[in-house]
């Protein structure tokens, strides 16, 4: 990770690139905008495949990733050709999914363009695709051979993407990391002005985080789980809102502030939950659209943390810390659900 790092030699990607037939996926924006860093890559390749795919979270698809295994096969993709992911966590979900999938598995790295695939999405090896109505339902564990996170590249992102990348670092930091919290709070406004010299330290941090808990635990039996604070409610309306309303970290942002309230009903204390509250509010999330409670509990029980052995819930117990609960009744998340979309309602 690094300010222009994308031309530096250590990264290794020159000499993993050469002489070897390369798939680039991306969509027509980043490589409208950026494509020109990848050139000397691309010149050192033996064959270099540019395979476009749409913007955003459409790019999340069985559909889109059966068209670009057909484009590979009839490109003559090989066991040992390569993949570079190179865009947002859409972009970079979709493209470990299809490597991982073609002839049982291709390397491939991901070279992150927003703030949110560089934090969260890049590393730690989940990639999937999207069902209709169920978010991240297809996909398979499958660790990029490495992550190259230029932060040069977020000069061109949009202010409401950076808001939405520095959500999963607030989430990072309500998990493991009280300190990075404080430092939020203190420096939240310089942070989404996007200085390359204010971002990279906070960034490193969040990354680190992550990397702990995924060390100890890369197939999320335990305490991998925690990193899904946020996302029971998040990826429901990601869902429930046909994948269009909210960007990913907005509606982790939601998500956490009905953690929040759910762990409020337990041990979090008022104060801590107060902070919280308060920082993710200092976003100023989009406001929701008016949401059936009923259709939002089905999503949320199709959620794929809803396991055999019953529902689990990401709940912070202090800053720094959460627990995994598995003791919420459904009559309990119903009652907070609608007590909460109505609070939301009348604040409009
Ligand atoms: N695999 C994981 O562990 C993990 C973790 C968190 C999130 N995710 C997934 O990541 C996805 C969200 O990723 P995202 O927030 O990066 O959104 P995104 O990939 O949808 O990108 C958002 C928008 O930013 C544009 N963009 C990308 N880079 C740009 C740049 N440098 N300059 C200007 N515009 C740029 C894209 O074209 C797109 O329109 C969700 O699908 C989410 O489920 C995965």
């Amino acid at each position: 990770m690094g300010d222009g790092i994308l031309g530096d030699e250590t990264t290794g990607l020159q000499e993993w690139v050469r002489q070897r037939r390369v798939f680039l996926i991306s969509s027509p924006s980043i490589l409208e905008l950026h494509s020109v860093v990848l050139r000397p890559l691309s010149e050192r390749a033996a064959n270099w495949h540019v395979l476009e795919v749409p913007e955003g979270e459409d790019a999340k698809s069985v559909g889109v990733a059966a068209g670009l295994w057909g484009e590979m096969l009839e490109a003559g993709a090989k066991r040992d050709s390569r993949v570079v992911a190179f865009g947002g966590g859409s972009v970079g979900d979709l493209a470990g999914f299809v490597a991982g999938c073609y002839m049982r598995g291709l390397e491939y790295v991901q070279v992150p363009t927003t703030l949110l695939a560089q934090v969260d999405a890049s590393v730690g090896g989940k990639t999937a695709v999207n069902l209709v109505r169920a978010k991240n339902s297809v996909g398979l564990f499958n660790h990029p051979w490495r992550v190259v996170a230029d932060t040069r590249l977020l000069a061109t992102l949009p202010l409401e993407e950076l808001r939405s990348g520095l959500m999963e670092v607030v989430k990072m930091a309500v998990l493991s990391d009280s300190e990075l919290f404080s430092v939020l709070e203190r420096d939240l406004e310089d942070l989404l002005e996007g200085d390359p010299a204010i971002l990279t330290p906070v960034v490193a941090a969040a990354v680190q985080a992550k990397i702990d808990i995924v060390e100890r635990d890369p197939t999320e039996r335990s305490e991998r789980m925690l990193l899904n604070l946020g996302h029971t409610l998040g990826h429901a309306l990601e869902a429930g809102l046909d994948y269009q309303f909210l960007r990913h970290g907005e509606a982790v942002g939601y998500g956490i502030l009905f953690a929040v309230r759910l762990a409020e009903e337990r041990n979090l204390s008022v104060d801590t939950a107060n902070r919280i509250r308060r920082l993710v509010e200092r976003f100023e999330l989009p406001r929701l659209p008016v949401l059936d409670p009923d259709a939002l509990m089905r999503l949320i029980c199709r959620d794929k943390k809803v396991n055999e052995g019953g529902w689990r819930w990401v709940l912070p117990v202090d800053l720094g810390g959460c627990e995994i609960v598995s003791d919420l009744t459904e009559a309990v998340v119903r009652r907070e659900l609608e007590a909460f979309l109505a609070e939301l309602e009348s604040a409009r």
